[in-house]
């Protein structure tokens, strides 16, 4: 888009309402620790020289995040793929796993890594979340496993999940790369199914950099977790089991270790954040932003829009190009949906419309910017383009059109 075409609306009728933004906001800038914090963990290990292989730093870091998730174990690991890897490995599923659609695509590229086959089931469109309603049309002989995703850190419907599964001799396992530090009904996510998974990228609400943790309440399979990241050795140095490298070094680990004190802080700038956009996109017809449980912990890391994209209004993807041309760079998630690349959409199984909601979703969501690097200020200017986009709906789409 050229700058005369960014200017045009704001020639129609819309003059000062639409301010651009000098620098790029971007969705997703890591949170950072106190930086004394984080550099003086790191000089200590540089010091030790003792930078990875189950060093001091991840010993403490997997102590101190099972205590924050209230779980018996916490194993980090490089990344969130490796641990649905491990995790999926290490319950020995087999066969099919029904999972959303509608999540990143490292929750279907890691069961079929795994060699199962990732069957996609529908979503709540009141909660974005895999619908148990719909789970058992999707149970053949052939599943062992249901794979939910606590989207957005709003908690999967673990209860009827639970008794879905009970009733068909399924394992459960979830997808927690959102829904750090958040809970359900009292319990922290990190506790339900099997095992959880957790990102720990450092778009994440905490993160290690690069890195990812399993949990369980189960002694066997946290022992098997730890195993097969660690090339299959055992704690008297024995091979004792197939496995990968899937170890967290000490960098990572002391990054964590310095957000962890910071966490709290960085919830209540998160929470601000989310409070002031609810005001500011308030009673904007077309838009609508996703809610959150009060009365339960949530980080608040995604601020997700849902655009109706009615005539009267623009569509998601014309809001997404108009904050663009004023430097928000908003997100759209998750578009396309899992079923919708490759390798499952050459798949015969993958006919279309079958997942209505998820096709829904995800042409008609996006992520604002959040974070420390946004204050009241920005998230005025960030709502007065959305309102105005909305209210000036036929000459802006008139606008980008040329
Ligand atoms: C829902 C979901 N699952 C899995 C992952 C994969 O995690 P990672 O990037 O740490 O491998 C991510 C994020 O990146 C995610 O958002």
């Amino acid at each position: 888009m050229t700058r005369r075409e960014k200017n045009h609306w704001r020639d129609l009728a819309v003059a000062g309402a639409m301010p651009r933004f000098r620098e790029p906001l971007h969705v997703g800038l890591p949170n950072l620790p106190d930086r004394g914090n984080f550099h003086s963990r790191i000089d200590a290990a540089l010091d030790r020289r003792r930078l990875t292989n189950d060093g001091p730093l991840v010993r403490e870091l997997e102590t101190s995040l099972a205590r924050h998730l209230r779980v018996r174990h916490c194993v980090v690991v490089a990344n969130g793929t490796l641990a649905l890897s491990l995790a999926l490995r290490a319950a020995a599923v087999r066969g099919e796993v029904i999972l959303p659609s509608f999540t990143f695509i490292a929750t279907a590229h890691a069961v079929e890594w795994q060699n199962m086959t990732p069957v996609f089931c529908d979503v709540d469109p009141a909660t974005h979340n895999i619908d148990p309603a719909r789970i058992e049309e999707r149970i053949t002989d052939r599943t062992s496993a249901i794979l939910g995703v606590h989207v957005w850190g709003r908690p999967c419907a673990v209860d009827a999940i639970e008794t879905i599964a009970k009733k068909r001799g399924l394992v459960v396992l979830y997808d927690a790369a959102h829904a750090f530090s958040c809970s359900t009904n009292g319990t922290m996510i990190g506790n339900f199914g099997a095992m959880e998974a957790f990102s720990f990228h450092a778009t994440k609400f905490f993160h290690t950099l690069e890195g990812g943790a399993v949990t369980t309440n189960d002694n066997a399979l946290a022992a098997t977790v730890r195993k097969m990241r660690d090339f299959g050795y055992d704690e008297n140095d024995d091979v004792v089991t197939l496995g990968t490298n899937a170890k967290l070094n000490e960098i990572g680990a002391g990054m964590g270790l310095a957000l962890l004190d910071d966490l709290d802080r960085i919830l209540d700038v998160n929470r601000a954040n989310y409070r002031a956009y609810e005001r500011e996109l308030a009673g904007i017809s077309g838009v609508r932003l996703i809610t959150h449980n009060d009365t339960e912990r949530s980080n608040y890391q995604y601020i997700v829009l849902e655009v109706d994209g009615s005539d009267a209004a623009l569509d998601r993807d014309e809001l997404l190009a108009v904050l663009k041309a004023e430097n928000v760079l908003a997100r759209r998630y998750f578009d396309p949906p899992c079923h919708e690349c490759e390798p499952y959409r050459s798949r015969k199984e993958m006919a279309r419309g079958r997942l209505e909601h998820t096709d829904r979703l995800s042409r008609r969501l996006l992520c604002l910017p959040t974070g420390e690097r946004v204050d009241d200020d920005t998230i005025r200017a960030i709502g007065g383009i959305v309102r105005t986009s909305m209210q000036h709906a036929g000459a802006i789409r008139k606008a980008l059109a040329r």
